[in-house]
């Protein structure tokens, strides 16, 4: 009888590890990065998804995420006090663990959202870019932090100058050439200062 719940375990285990991906953070830079995960579909944040973390130089960590998931923002906090709060970029409301997914912080973002665009375009996918793009009308947001995002199938994309390519990451709404996609789960890399 004791044994007879191990099969269920393995079960739920591989589920649960089906229907999620990993954004690994990784801190190549020479400083200490706070990274935060938010939710904010539409721009309203949701606190049922969010993560932060404090990385020193050359180390990192991982959140995941489930796969059905819209609205999913990453980013990068630096300078900020004891608490993870008061960043001096890619501040949020909150500490250590934002309360507002991000939406104030004023810096590149890494996002992710599901889609399905029907069998002809490989079904069930996530879709994900690097963006600053700013509310409409208003100027691309900062480049805090020099940033790469690599995705489960090994496309990567890559800000690291104030003037990065549009191909690469969204300045505006309408640059559709920064945006990837790939099949779900896996892990995201999301690399500071590659
Ligand atoms: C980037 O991708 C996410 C997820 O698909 C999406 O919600 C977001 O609108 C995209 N960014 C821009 C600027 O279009
Ligand atoms: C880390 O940064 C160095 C330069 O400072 C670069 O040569 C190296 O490729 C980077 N590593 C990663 C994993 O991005």
């Amino acid at each position: 009888m004791k044994f007879s719940l191990a099969p269920i375990a393995v079960v739920t285990l591989s589920a649960l590890s089906a229907s999620a991906y990993t954004i690994k953070f990784v801190n190549n830079c020479s400083y200490t990065v706070w990274p935060a995960v938010g939710k904010a579909p539409n721009g309203k944040p949701d606190t049922s998804v969010r993560f932060g973390a404090k990385l020193a130089p050359k180390a990192s960590t991982s959140f995941n995420v489930g796969d059905k998931q819209l609205g999913i923002r990453a980013w990068g906090r630096t300078g900020c006090d004891s608490n993870g709060a008061n960043c001096k970029t890619g501040r949020c409301n909150g500490g250590l663990v934002c309360n507002d997914a991000g939406i104030t912080s004023n810096c590149i973002l890494s996002e992710y959202g599901f889609g399905d665009n029907g069998p002809q375009w490989g079904g069930q996918r996530t879709f994900w870019n690097l963006s600053r793009a700013g509310l409409s009308g208003k100027p691309s947001l900062p480049l805090n932090i020099p940033t790469r995002l690599k995705g489960p199938d090994g496309q990567t994309v890559a800000c690291t100058s104030g003037s990065c390519p549009a191909s690469q990451c969204y300045l505006k709404d309408s640059d559709h050439g920064a945006v990837r996609n790939s099949p779900l789960g896996g892990t995201f890399t999301h690399t500071f200062c590659p």
